[in-house]
């Protein structure tokens, strides 16, 4: 049980800003990785396909007998957390309750932004999750449509996403916020140009330290973490092409030797 791994499961690389987390948290743990490039992006889809890849992903994964699972993607927490929780025999989480609470610790005037995919933002789960915590916080949402696209292609650090990211942001700036949530798991690899945006006033939130902070808790509580000393052999499978995977993931999680295999989903 303790050298299972723990089962991380996204649209495509973004859930990749929760691994690294995980891996700077847990080292001694083993992840394998789904992101869904091919079918990627999730938050312009309706509900009953972000629903059935996610449960795909899933049972890929369970296939593989993993011992968690976490969900990081924002857009598939809205949708069907709820129902992996209610039959996996696992324990399962999603980036939206993590989110929602580091935001809730870090803001000091009760203004917080939200940045996400259509899907989520639409579904409202974050309004809903930070008002459930804090009935007196002003929330402010905002789509973000055209950010995941130049994640999943390598171009965060281009001219381009530097002009997507002023000018989606411009409703925000100056709102008066003083917390900002990241409520997509690729936005962070747009991290520095967006804190560039809204200033050293505004503190930008990414689910990632949190969300591995609770795995970390509900493996320790739950007896189930791994203790082997010896390095963790991780493996990653993409939907897509491992090659422009591998491009990524070696950028942001700066491993050499990455294992990308390619996932056939059940359809
Ligand atoms: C997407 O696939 O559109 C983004 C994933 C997310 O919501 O975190």
């Amino acid at each position: 049980m303790l050298e299972q791994a723990i089962g991380v499961i996204d649209s495509g690389v973004g859930g990749l800003t929760v691994a690294k987390e995980i891996m700077r948290q847990m080292p001694n743990e083993i992840i394998y990785y789904v992101g869904d490039t091919a079918r990627c992006p999730y938050g312009p889809r309706p509900k009953h396909e972000v629903r059935k890849f996610t449960l795909q992903m899933a049972g890929f994964l369970m296939n593989r007998n993993i011992k968690m699972l976490v969900v990081a993607c924002n857009t598939a927490t809205a949708v069907v957390l709820e129902e992996l929780k209610s039959f996996l025999p696992i324990p399962v989480i999603g980036v939206i309750s993590p989110g929602s609470r580091a935001a809730l610790k870090a803001t000091e005037n009760g203004k917080i932004g939200i940045l996400g995919t259509i899907g989520t933002i639409n579904s409202k789960a974050y309004v809903r999750e930070l008002t459930l915590i804090n009935h007196q916080v002003e929330v402010i949402q905002l789509a973000c449509p055209k950010f995941v696209s130049i994640v999943e292609s390598f171009e965060y650090q281009s001219a381009i996403a530097k002009r997507v990211v002023e000018e989606t942001l411009q409703p925000i700036v100056g709102s008066g916020i003083d917390t900002l949530v990241l409520g997509c798991t690729h936005y962070p690899l747009l991290g520095p140009l967006i804190e560039n945006v809204m200033g050293p006033n505004v503190k930008v939130i990414s689910s990632g330290e949190e969300t591995a902070q609770e795995v970390s808790a509900i493996l320790q509580f739950q007896n189930m973490l791994n203790t082997t000393t010896t390095s963790p052999k991780h493996i990653f499978y993409t939907t897509g092409s491992p090659k422009l995977f591998k491009q990524i993931a070696y950028d942001w999680l700066n491993i050499k030797d990455i294992q990308v295999d390619i996932a056939h989903l059940a359809s």
